[in-house]
């Protein structure tokens, strides 16, 4: 469990919701929200960056949209894929390191590939995670580490009586990222909505009306300050803490 002296969460996830909302109000089509919600996630990581967060974990699809219409779905992996393939100098310029998890078998060879392609050209950047749940599932998350682990013990790698809690989550997307201990949702529903499940059993949950495209520094900055006012007690006792 890591230390959070000066409070400030180390690893962020968050759901960015109500794209289509914003834009409906506009007057605009759904998509339209998408791509303007593209700029919150800049700012995002630029506060991200400049406050010292280690992991940004963003949802950007799950693995239930694929239940919107068809236009929608395509325009959002064609907004991914051109972000990806023209993001990544950026990236390096801001040494950031980007990470996708989600079942990415999902998508086109074409998208695939620039995932595989950015993931690569950005590995050895030792700033920012930046990591994008797509196609992500939380049941999901478990369900491909469950067949992992059981692949592991059939090939007498692992013992069934050896499997512990943290054993358990090393075979989740997220074994290499630190512990989340902030989610914030935009949008105003208060639900997860199949984000990370397992993950988030001691992190702090930050919700706000504020609608995805409008999000910014300072929505940030009072989400961190939320959270810099939780006593994180992890199911212990801390007397004088502050
Ligand atoms: C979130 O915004 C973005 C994705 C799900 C990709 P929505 O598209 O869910 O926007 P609302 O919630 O309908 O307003
Ligand atoms: C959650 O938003 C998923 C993402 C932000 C990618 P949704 O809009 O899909 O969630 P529900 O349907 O309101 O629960
Ligand atoms: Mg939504």
């Amino acid at each position: 469990m890591q230390k959070n002296k000066k409070k400030i969460p180390l690893h962020v996830a968050i759901i960015m919701d109500g794209n289509g909302r914003w834009a409906q109000k506009k007057g605009k089509i759904r998509s339209f929200g998408h791509k303007i919600g593209f700029k919150a996630v800049k700012e995002t990581i630029k506060f991200a960056i400049k406050n010292n967060i280690k992991v940004l974990t963003l949802y950007a699809f799950s693995s239930e949209n694929w239940k919107r219409p068809k236009l929608e779905v395509i325009s959002l992996l064609k907004l991914f894929l051109f972000t990806l393939n023209n993001e990544i100098e950026n990236l390096n310029k801001y040494n950031i390191c980007l990470k996708v998890i989600g079942d990415i078998t999902f998508f086109n060879k074409e998208l695939q590939l620039s995932i595989y392609n950015a993931e690569k050209k950005t590995i050895k950047n030792s700033g920012l995670t930046l990591n994008i749940a797509a196609n992500y599932g939380g049941k999901w998350d478990i369900v491909q580490g469950v067949k992992k682990i059981i692949a592991d013990v059939r090939n007498g790698y692992l013992d069934i009586n050896q499997i512990e809690e943290e054993t358990f989550s090393q075979y989740l997307s997220t074994s290499t990222l630190l512990p989340v201990d902030l989610v914030i949702r935009t949008g105003g529903e208060k639900r997860i909505s199949n984000f990370l499940l397992w993950q988030i059993a001691y992190s702090e949950l930050y919700f706000t009306d504020i609608l995805w495209p409008d999000f910014n520094k300072f929505i940030f900055q009072d989400a961190i300050n939320y959270f810099s006012t939780r006593k994180r007690r992890f199911g212990g006792f801390i007397e004088d803490q502050k």
